[in-house]
């Protein structure tokens, strides 16, 4: 089951018009929202980044809130499996000409959940490999956008290299990844790239920032460079589908020692205890 415009049904029974500016254009905005044990996980946090990029491209948000939680629980009420990561997207609407400019349409709305397999931790422990390449997106990558052309030829280029991610550096400096945000741990400082318009600010980038007390991590949210990231005493990658995941090995170089450090364990563990609360 999907949600579409107002009404659930079937995935393969659900279609849009061609003139939606959604597939025109890739004119639209998007959320992936985890849920676990049937519970959704910081939904307001999400709703809140939704709404900022709604803002942003001047699509009106179609519902409230309280009706947005609503159809996410319906949805999920449709889904056997307890852990679940729901897409959301909204677009700008259908018009009657294909043409760059804008007038108020009627949003397009489409949700779908799917079964989402959380890594156990001894899988995480073995490490991940990433390549890295130059960030050639454009400069309102805080914008969560439907137009991901760029992202998603770095996530073809990672699966053809057998790496989990790919990732970015512009004018030398760590970026994010192409689908998650990066962080890196040196002499017990956790740096991270400042939360502007180069880099989607990730709702699990906030947690491991959080967790940075608890962890006993100083932050450097002033980002850092790639020479740095290669010297780095851990490295991790984090998203709401991935959680936060600990890299070992960058354009074929090993991180430190090759081991996954004690400080992504103490993060970790920090999530964990989140998704339980
Ligand atoms: N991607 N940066 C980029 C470019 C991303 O695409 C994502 C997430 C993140 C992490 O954001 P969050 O922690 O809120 O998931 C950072 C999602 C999962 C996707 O595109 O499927």
């Amino acid at each position: 089951m999907v949600f579409l415009n107002g009404v659930f049904i079937l995935k393969n029974k659900a279609s849009i018009p061609v003139m939606d500016r959604g597939f025109l254009f890739g004119d639209g905005i998007y959320e992936v929202i985890p849920s676990y044990q049937g519970k959704l996980f910081y939904l307001d946090t999400h709703l809140k980044r939704l709404q900022r990029s709604l803002d942003a491209v001047q699509i009106p948000n179609p519902y409230t809130n309280n009706k947005w939680l609503e159809i996410l629980e319906q949805l999920l009420g449709y889904s056997q499996s307890t852990n679940q990561s729901l897409y959301l997207q909204i677009t700008r609407g259908a018009d009657t000409q294909r043409k760059h400019s804008f007038k108020k349409l009627n949003p397009t709305v489409y949700i779908e959940s799917n079964q989402f397999i959380v890594k156990n931790k001894s899988l995480l422990e073995k490490g991940f490999s990433v390549i890295t390449q130059a960030d050639i997106r454009w400069s309102r990558c805080d914008i969560k956008a439907t137009s991901l052309l760029a992202n998603i030829m770095y996530i073809q280029n990672a699966k053809e290299a057998r790496v989990e991610e790919v990732i970015l550096h512009r004018n030398n400096i760590i970026t994010e990844g192409a689908t998650s945000n990066v962080f890196m741990i040196k002499d017990n400082t956790l740096y991270t790239h400042p939360a502007d318009t180069h880099i989607l600010s990730g709702i699990t980038r906030d947690l491991v920032l959080e967790s940075a007390i608890t962890c006993h991590l100083k932050i450097d949210k002033s980002g850092f460079t790639k020479n740095k990231l290669l010297n780095a005493d851990e490295v991790w990658i984090s998203s709401s589908t991935r959680e936060i995941m600990p890299i070992t090995k960058i354009d074929n170089c090993t991180v430190n020692d090759g081991k996954v450090g004690h400080y992504w364990e103490c993060v970790y563990n920090y999530y964990q205890q989140l998704k339980n609360d």
